[in-house]
Formats: structure tokens, C-alpha cells, sequence
């Protein structure tokens, strides 16, 4: 099983089953994991933090089941992340990312994001927190040490198959001088073998791909591609 927090040699590729056949999601996922992929990302959206409908934690346990050697990355997309913890965890998801947007006191149900981190640790994951574009990286300092992994939206979330948002990249610059080597930085949207070099050369080492890996003619050679990235 991956290990979060060994620094990778090259940029670890985390295949997002957004962009998977849901009708045959285990096979098509167990297909990227073939073809190369370090991790599978799953996407979890719930109609208000973002106006589309994904999957559950169901969704996990099937994965978990069918590729038990997996490891499972999970992104929720949601509003009250605080009520999927155990459920994933339950499922066998191996590591949560939560919004900083849901976490801002200005929101009538806003979380602590400490509180949040606390559980998803007790419930035997890794947590980490998650940025949109248009939300500045310094708000994550108070949590930054406490994290395994950072992950930057490159695109407002909620679909797959969006443009690249070359700006944030400046963000990654900043949190890549302030991250340890055992803390992962994640790039999400928008990832493909010809975006894959500016975020690896920004600082990002862990690439999410959803419609430019499971889209790809040769998915082993679009992840080889975004292995080489940077290097
Ligand atoms: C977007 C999701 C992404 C999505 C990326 O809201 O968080 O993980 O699957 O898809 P692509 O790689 O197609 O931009
Ligand atoms: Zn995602």
C-alpha cells in the first residue's frame, strides 16, 4: 500500500474515477492502476457545495472490495464533510480531503477544522485540506503542520474535463516552501501530460487526472508522461 508520506522520486499519478465508466467502475479503475497509477481519487459531491451529484461512500466499499490493494483518496465535495468520516473510513478509504471553504466562521454551519482533522486521524486515515481557485493558500496556515497532504483546485470544482487555471500555481509555489518532505502537495483539474510539467516545476507532486487518463488512447503512456513531469 502507497505511503503518503515517503516523498516520491517522481510525481505520484492519483486516477480520478469521476471520469471512469460508473458502469463498470472497479474494472476501469483496476485498469488505470495497470497502466501505471499510483492511487485512485474519488470524488464525492453532494448538490450544495457544488451543484453536482457523484458517489458515497458505497461507492468506496465496492472499490475496496474489487482492488483491495488500492489506495483509496478521498474529496468531499460537500458541506457537512464532518458527517462522512467514519462512513469512509468504514469503507475503507485510506485518506479524507475537506474544503477550507466549509471551515470559514462567516458560514452559518461552519466546521473546526482541527475538530475535523482530530477524527479523520482517529478513524485510522490521513487528513487533508483542500483549497478552490479563488480561496488564498494563507488561510490554511493554522492547519498546515497537521496535514499529510494539500491539495489546490486548478479548476472550481464540480466537473471533470475543465481548463487548466495556470493562476493558482503561484499558490502551489507558496505552500511547496512551507511543506515537509513527509506532506504532499496535490494538483486537481485540469491535469493532463501537457499541464503535468508546470505543476511538477511549481512544486506539486501528486497529479490528479480524471478525462486525460481515462479519456487517453494509451492511458500507460499519458501516466508515464505525467510520471516524467518535472523530471
Ligand atoms: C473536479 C474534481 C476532479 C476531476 C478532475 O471537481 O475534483 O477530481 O475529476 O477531472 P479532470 O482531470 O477531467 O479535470
Ligand atoms: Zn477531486
Amino acid at each position: 500500500m502507497l505511503n503518503l508520506a515517503e516523498k516520491p522520486k517522481r510525481p505520484l499519478v492519483a486516477a480520478s474515477v469521476l471520469a471512469s465508466d460508473y458502469g463498470a467502475m472497479a474494472a476501469d479503475a483496476g485498469d488505470a492502476l495497470s497502466a501505471g497509477a499510483d492511487l485512485l481519487h474519488v470524488d464525492i459531491m453532494d448538490g450544495h457545495f457544488v451543484g453536482n451529484l457523484s458517489m458515497g461512500p458505497d461507492t468506496a466499499k465496492c472499490l475496496r472490495r474489487h482492488l483491495p490493494e488500492a489506495y483509496l483518496d478521498v474529496h468531499l465535495m460537500v458541506d457537512r464533510p464532518d458527517l462522512f468520516i467514519e462512513p469512509f473510513a468504514e469503507a475503507g478509504a485510506n485518506h479524507v480531503t475537506f474544503h477550507l471553504e466549509v471551515c470559514d466562521p462567516v458560514r452559518s454551519r461552519h466546521l473546526d477544522a482541527g475538530a475535523m482533522i482530530d477524527r479523520i486521524e482517529a478513524a485510522g486515515m490521513t487528513a487533508g485540506m483542500v483549497i478552490n481557485p479563488l480561496t488564498a493558500a494563507e488561510g490554511l496556515e493554522p492547519w498546515l503542520d497537521r496535514l499529510a497532504l494539500v491539495l489546490v483546485m486548478s479548476v472550481h470544482p464540480g466537473a471533470g474535463g475543465q481548463a487548466f487555471k495556470p493562476e493558482v500555481l503561484a499558490k502551489v509555489e507558496w505552500l511547496a516552501a512551507r511543506l515537509r518532505d513527509d506532506q504532499r502537495l496535490q494538483m486537481d483539474g485540469g491535469v493532463s501530460p501537457a499541464t503535468a510539467s508546470a505543476c511538477a516545476a511549481a512544486g506539486c507532486d501528486v497529479m490528479v487526472c480524471g478525462s486525460a487518463l481515462f479519456g487517453a488512447n494509451d492511458r500507460a503512456a499519458a501516466i508515464a508522461a505525467m510520471h516524467s513531469a518535472g523530471g
